[in-house]
């Protein structure tokens, strides 16, 4: 079963308290639960981290490679500010789709510019809520239709294993 990794960037535990305004009152415990379902909808598995550590976000992504089709990321504030993670996304080479709730393009100028998203697949911004929902099924429809990345992998480890067991049985 395919497999997607969320991660939800610095202070997107507080959503719902913070700034409702701009970022809405569902929290993040609503957000997951609306993933995990469109997930298993779907049929893939989904694991879901947020994070207020750069660190913890760049080590998890570098994980991530071997573990995961897909990468939906909200990196917060660290969008505008991170070449950490944008050079783990990219050394990742996994589907990627960049999110934001609020429509980063019509707030401060700071934040009208995105080092994630020459890295990723695409980027959804200013829906609420529903920028997860629609990044999600973007993700989804690029893993699907380029077919499972992992499973095209675990298959040419598979036939260079049976490949090589073929020659020592010659
Ligand atoms: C955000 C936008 C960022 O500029 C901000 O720092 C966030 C949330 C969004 O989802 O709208 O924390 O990524």
């Amino acid at each position: 079963m395919d497999k997607i990794l969320v991660i939800h960037g610095p202070n997107l535990n507080l959503l719902g308290k913070r700034q409702p305004e701009v970022y809405g009152t569902a929290d993040l415990e609503a957000i997951n639960k609306q993933l995990r379902r469109l997930a298993s909808e779907r049929g893939f598995k989904i694991d879901i981290l947020q994070s207020n550590h750069e660190g913890e976000i760049v080590d998890r992504i570098g994980q991530a490679s071997l573990q995961y089709d897909g990468l939906l990321i909200n990196p917060a504030a660290y969008t505008h500010t991170s070449v950490a993670i944008r050079d783990a996304i990219e050394a990742a080479a996994l589907p990627t789709v960049e999110v934001h709730l609020s429509n980063i393009y019509a707030r401060e100028a700071f934040r009208q510019h995105s080092l994630i998203a020459p890295v990723c697949q695409g980027q959804v911004s200013g829906f609420g809520p529903a920028s997860y929902r629609f990044g999600l099924e973007a993700l989804l429809t690029v893993i699907s239709s380029s077919g499972s990345r992992l499973s095209s992998i675990h298959n040419s480890v598979r036939k260079r294993s049976i490949r090589s067991h073929d020659r020592r049985g010659k």
